[in-house]
Parts: structure tokens; sequence; C-alpha cells
């Protein structure tokens, strides 16, 4: 029988990538995505899948409790992908509340409206929550995040994402709603907004703009390739337990200094440069307050009962996205037009 799911944040970065993949590969259900489209959001990301026919796109926020509980009683979806968030903790050192408000209010307002319609006849049903290794905290030199690391976030952004998590954990325990959560580690790839380090640095690059490192750059991120991060939220919504958790993560750490010069080099070769030419333009700035040291995810829970595995290395995966701003630079043009360019300003100004 056809499913109706909903998926949240669809015309971001990931979730864009989660729309792509179940229109096309689950052609039997009805595909509704729901988006704010706020500075991170962008219809462009979905032109080879808009004119689909089942894929339906919906303009709303989630914080809007009315509007959600009507969608909700209209459509009465049988799933719901969560990723509509604030996702970038820069901004959330700026503007903690607007992180409590879609992060932590947005998501109690889907899960009222999900328990409203399922009214307790939860068969077939699933809340999955898409959710962040940062709400772990940050690791010294050694040892990896587990889907039993005590929650310990640091930024207003995952401290809000910590505080969603508990809500859908709660929501199960309380009324007993099929839910599952995924928290992932750092995702790279095409589409995503140049504000998070990967496509801010490629655009940079591009410009010949300074390349602005925080601190000495020694802070260590675990990166994977954002198809696998949507193949995993395939599995996971799926065959994945109801009730559990699964950390995804690529087993691939980076001290940010060595990916950024590593980027370099694969830029230069592309874009015919000298070798060393993009390096020359690495500027350390002051660091970001409450800088995480280092994140790293133990991902064998996943491999080992789902199957799941990345399908490319980091330096596959980083040339494939390189070549993808390379080739959509009018996508560039269009995200850094207006408002960014505010932002960049009052962002990296004061940093140097
Ligand atoms: P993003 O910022 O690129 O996209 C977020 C999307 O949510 C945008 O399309 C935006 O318009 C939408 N949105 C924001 N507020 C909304 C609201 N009030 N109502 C409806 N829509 C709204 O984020 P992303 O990087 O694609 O992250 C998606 C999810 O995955 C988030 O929940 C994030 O916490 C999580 N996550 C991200 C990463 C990462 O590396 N980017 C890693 C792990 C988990
Ligand atoms: P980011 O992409 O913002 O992801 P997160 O903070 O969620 O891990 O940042 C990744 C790392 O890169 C983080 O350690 C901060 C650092 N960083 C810079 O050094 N310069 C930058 O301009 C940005 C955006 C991030």
């Amino acid at each position: 029988m056809a499913r109706k799911i909903l998926i949240t944040g669809g015309a971001g970065f990931i979730g864009s990538h989660v729309v792509r993949r179940f229109v096309k590969l689950y052609t039997n259900d009805q595909i509704f995505n729901l988006d704010k489209l706020t500075y991170a959001g962008n219809l462009e990301n979905l032109r080879d899948v808009e004119s689909s026919s089942n894929y339906t796109f919906v303009k709303g926020d989630i914080t809007d409790t009315e509007f959600i509980r009507n969608l909700f009683e209209t459509h009465q979806f049988d799933g719901v992908i969560h990723l509509a968030a604030e996702s970038h903790v820069d901004r959330s050192i700026h503007s903690p509340m607007d992180f409590v408000m879609t992060n932590v209010v947005g998501t109690v307002n889907l899960l009222n409206a999900a328990k409203g319609i399922w009214n307790g006849n939860y068969d077939g049903k699933l809340f999955y929550h898409v959710s962040t290794d940062e709400v772990y905290g940050q690791l010294g030199d050694e040892g990896k995040f587990l889907e039993t690391t005590p929650y310990d976030p640091n930024s207003p952004y995952s401290a809000s994402k910590a505080s969603s998590d508990h809500f859908v954990r709660a929501y199960q325990h309380t009324y007993g709603m099929p839910v599952k959560i995924s928290n992932c580690s750092n995702n790279y790839g095409s589409h995503h907004f140049p504000e998070k380090l990967i496509p801010l640095m490629i655009n940079n690059i591009m410009q010949k703009k300074p390349l602005p490192v925080y601190g000495k750059g020694e802070n260590v991120r675990d990166w994977l390739f954002v198809e696998d991060h949507a193949a995993a939220i395939d599995v996971i919504f799926h065959q994945g337990k109801i009730g559990d958790t699964y950390n995804i993560g690529g087993n691939n750490e980076w001290k940010n200094i060595d990916l950024v010069k590593f980027l370099c080099r694969l830029m230069d070769t592309k874009l015919g440069r000298a070798e060393g030419e993009s390096e020359q333009l690495i500027t350390y700035v002051t660091d970001r307050a409450g800088h995480d040291f280092r994140y790293a995810i133990d991902s064998s829970k996943l491999m080992g009962e789902l199957n799941w595995m990345p399908s490319v290395t980091f330096e596959q995966g980083l040339e494939k996205t390189v070549d993808w701003y390379l080739a959509n630079q009018e996508w560039l043009n269009h995200v850094t037009s207006g408002a960014y360019q505010s932002y960049y300003q009052n962002m990296y100004s004061n940093r140097s």
C-alpha cells in the first residue's frame, strides 16, 4: 500500500539528498517535503525531482502549531523524517533563541501533530528524527562516540538538538510513539550552503579570498559524504529497530588545517593553478567561542546490524564535491548574493 512520508527540511543540504533518494527509489510512496525556505533552504536543490508525480512541496514553518496540525490532519502521514533545523553552530552563538524555536519547539509541534493523527494506532507508523553527533559533546585525542555515550552538548546548536532528541525519546517512553533517532558526523557534498567549512573554503578558493581557519586549525571533525548519510537514513527508516538510536559516521577524521590544505592542493590542480598557490590564502582567525575539540563516531552498530557502509572514500567524495561546485557556479552565485554578503561581513570582519 502506498505510504505518505513527510520529510521536513527537504530543501536544505542533507534534506534535499534524502528527498531525491526517496522520490526516485520509492515511487509507490507519496513524498511530501515541508520547508520554510530559510536562507538555508533552496528549491533549486530539487529541480531534478520537482515534477515527479510522487512528490509534493509544502512551504511552511514547523513552529506554527495550527498550520502543522492542519497539515497532518489533511494528509494523514504514515511516516515522518525530520531534518528541518537551524544547523550552523556560529549562528547559534549569535542567535540561540532561533535554535530553541525551530529545533526544540518545532520538533515538539511535529511530535504533537503526529500523536494527534495516529491517536495510539501506531501500526506501520514512524517518527524518525535526524540528529547530530555534537549532542555527545567533545572528545580528547582518544575514543569515539557510541550510542550509549552520555549527552554533553556544548554549543547552543548542540544543546537545542540534544533537547529535541530527548523530546523524541520521551514521546516513545510516555505515549508509546514509534520513533528512531540517528546521530551523524559532519557531512559534505553538493548543495551545501557556503557557511560551513568545506563549501566556504571551496567558494573562497575559487574567488581567491582569504581562507579563515579558526584558532590553530587543530580541531578534528569526522567527515561523511552526504549521499552516504542519505543512504543510512534510508536503511534506518526501513529496517532499523523501533526505539533505537544509530550513530552514523565515515571513520574519517581530519584536523581542520590538514583538510583545508588538502582541498587547496586538489583545487589548484582542478583550476590549473600553480602548486601551493591556494594555500597562501590560509588565514588564521579568532577561534569560535567554546569550540569543540574533536568529534569521532563509532558506527559499528549501523554497519553490523543494517549492513550500511560508506560508498566512497573521502578523496573520491571530495573530488565529486569540488567538481559539482565548479560545474554549478550559478547555484553558488544565487545563494551568496544578497543576505550572504552581510552575514559574511558580520561573522568574519571582527575575527581577523
Ligand atoms: P540546512 O541548514 O542545510 O537545512 C535546514 C533546512 O531546514 C532548510 O531547508 C531550512 O529552510 C529548513 N528549515 C529551517 N527552519 C525551518 C522551520 N522553522 N520550518 C521548516 N523548515 C525549516 O541543514 P542540514 O545541514 O541539511 O541539516 C539537516 C539536519 O541534519 C539538521 O537537523 C541537522 O541538525 C542534522 N545534521 C546535520 C549535519 C551536517 O553536517 N550538516 C550532521 C549531522 C546532523
Ligand atoms: P562547521 O562546518 O561549521 O561544522 P561544525 O562546527 O558543526 O563541526 O565547522 C567545521 C570545523 O571547521 C569546526 O571545527 C570549525 C571550523 N571552521 C573554520 O575553521 N573556519 C570556518 O570558516 C568555519 C565555517 C568553520
